[in-house]
């Protein structure tokens, strides 16, 4: 990597460890096939052609890598669900929705890196045994779709994609669905729907887990963009090398993406969990703003709990368990879970003392409750409900009581829902009363309860007390 020169201003930081963004912002770098394979590009598609199919699974799973569209879901694990004696074909899509908010990662591998992710999903397609895969591109990126569509051709045309690939006997064709414009159509199963061209309601896990019931109820694989990149990188390295990278459990590099209030917001690629918070946010992103200092966190998308930056966490269990401060935690899947947030998307959202917690709450409950498919009455009616009550706390009409019936609210959808954008939308709420309550009270006034409890509130509270109604 040392010999690669970046565009000045956009170089790696050096605590940075770039595999997947290593040709991101290179120079004399374009999204051309000639420049990929003068660089050694599709040399891992030819070999894991050579391969048993079965053993690029298993090379995917010794390196422990796992998802990067928010779950963290071990991508070999999943890719081994499809049913063992399955006579249906197989299909791969590659989730390019990127909607979750503080997300900026996949983007910047379609447009800068179209066949470092088509050569990933072919030898995942061949692993899988999948011969058609679809990239479901969100609405708001046209660019990447026409950059994708004109890599696809070139792949196509030098017989990396098609029929009998590198006279491997392999056919496997990709096509570019343009998404549907909305935050649910990043969610696996409402991704699926809009793809079979309806409306994205997501659907019940169980039964469709898209493994064995997914697009045209055929077994699907669906993977982030990321996380498809990994995949030939995997088959360089050999799984057990690559699992060296990060650490053990949490393996392999990742992209943060950092926003908000912090000196030098951007992407940084990262080694999962050989970073901490207090490292990325001070020595990678130069600090808070002057005469500024950090106060809240996100770490993994707007859906993610937020953590405040005083705070304490116990990680680990009997004697492991250890008390770390919020700038002592690892980046990683497991820390973060177990300080009772989540890595997610790798969003990290971070907010200074200047910042009013009842406007950025007001802010998430606004796009949530626009986003919501509709679907279930607990997240249609009560994201809406949440946001209504956050636009009384930022005019300041908001009564105390009104933060209680916010947080009941937020537990009434919670875990009630389809699919986990039930809790994508009242996590922030259970998390920001309970980080912050006393700034969120202190929005509020005794003087507003008649509003609180007027007409327009009687059916949160029919719904919240429905043995007095
Ligand atoms: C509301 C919602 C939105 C989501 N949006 C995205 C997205 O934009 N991109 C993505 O890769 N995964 C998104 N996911 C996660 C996907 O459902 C799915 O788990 C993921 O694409 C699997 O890929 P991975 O295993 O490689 O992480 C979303 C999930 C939910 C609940
Ligand atoms: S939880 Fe919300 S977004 Fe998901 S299916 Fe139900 S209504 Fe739709």
């Amino acid at each position: 990597m040392s010999d690669i020169q970046y565009i000045h201003g956009k170089q790696p930081h050096p605590r940075e460890y770039r595999l997947i963004f290593r040709n991101v912002d290179r120079v004399g770098w374009d999204p051309s096939l000639h420049t990929y394979r003068n660089d050694g590009g599709y040399e891992q598609l030819r070999h894991a052609l050579t391969m048993d199919p079965k053993a690029i699974t298993d090379e995917v799973k010794a390196s422990g890598l796992r998802g990067r569209g928010g779950a963290g879901f071990p991508t070999g694990v999943k890719w081994g669900f499809i049913p063992p004696n399955n006579t249906k074909p197989v299909y791969l899509i590659c989730n390019a929705d990127e909607s979750e908010p503080g997300t900026f990662k996949d983007r910047y591998i379609l447009h800068q890196d179209p066949h470092q992710l088509i050569e990933g999903m072919v030898i995942s397609c061949f692993a899988v045994g999948a011969k058609l895969a679809y990239i479901y591109v969100r609405e708001e990126f046209p660019e990447a779709a026409h950059i994708l569509e004109r890599a696809l051709a070139e792949a196509r045309e030098a017989n990396l994609l098609g029929h009998n690939i590198l006279g491997s006997g392999f056919d496997c064709e990709i096509h570019v669905h343009r998404g549907a414009g909305a935050y649910i159509c990043g969610e696996e199963t409402g991704l699926i729907e809009s793809l079979e061209g309806k409306r994205p309601y997501p659907r019940i896990k169980p039964p469709y887990f898209p493994a064995a019931m997914g697009l045209y109820m055929c077994p699907t694989i669906v993977n982030n963009v990321e996380s498809l990149c990994h995949v030939k990188h995997i088959i360089r390295m050999g799984g057990e090398e690559y699992s060296k990278l990060g650490t053990p459990r949490n393996t392999g590099t990742r992209i943060v993406c950092v926003s908000g209030d912090v000196k030098k917001p951007g992407y940084y690629e990262i080694e999962v969990g050989k970073l901490t918070m207090g490292e990325l946010l001070h020595e990678v992103c130069g600090g808070p703003k002057d005469g500024r200092s950090f106060k809240a966190v996100i770490p993994g998308g707007s859906s993610a709990k937020i953590m405040r930056c005083e705070e304490s966490f116990k990680i680990g269990k009997g004697d492991d368990a250890k008390t770390l401060s919020f700038y002592d935690l690892p980046l990683d899947f497991d820390t973060l879970a177990a300080a009772g947030s989540m890595a997610g998307s790798g969003g990290v959202i971070v907010m200074d003392d200047s910042r009013r917690m009842s406007w950025v709450l007001n802010n998430l409950n606004k796009f949530y409750a626009h986003e919501s498919c509709g679907q279930c009455t607990p997240c249609r009616e009560g994201s809406t409900w949440m946001r209504k009550i956050t636009d009384r706390l930022v005019a300041g009409t908001a009564a105390p009581s009104d933060i209680d019936t916010l947080n009941s609210i937020a537990y009434q959808i919670d875990g009630k829902t389809i699919c986990a954008f039930g809790e994508a939308c009242s996590w922030p709420v259970e998390a920001m009363i309970d980080k912050f309550r006393d700034e969120l009270i202190s929005e509020t006034s005794e003087s507003n309860e008649g509003i609180a409890h007027s007409a327009e509130n009687e059916a949160q509270r029919r719904f919240l007390q429905p043995s007095q109604s």
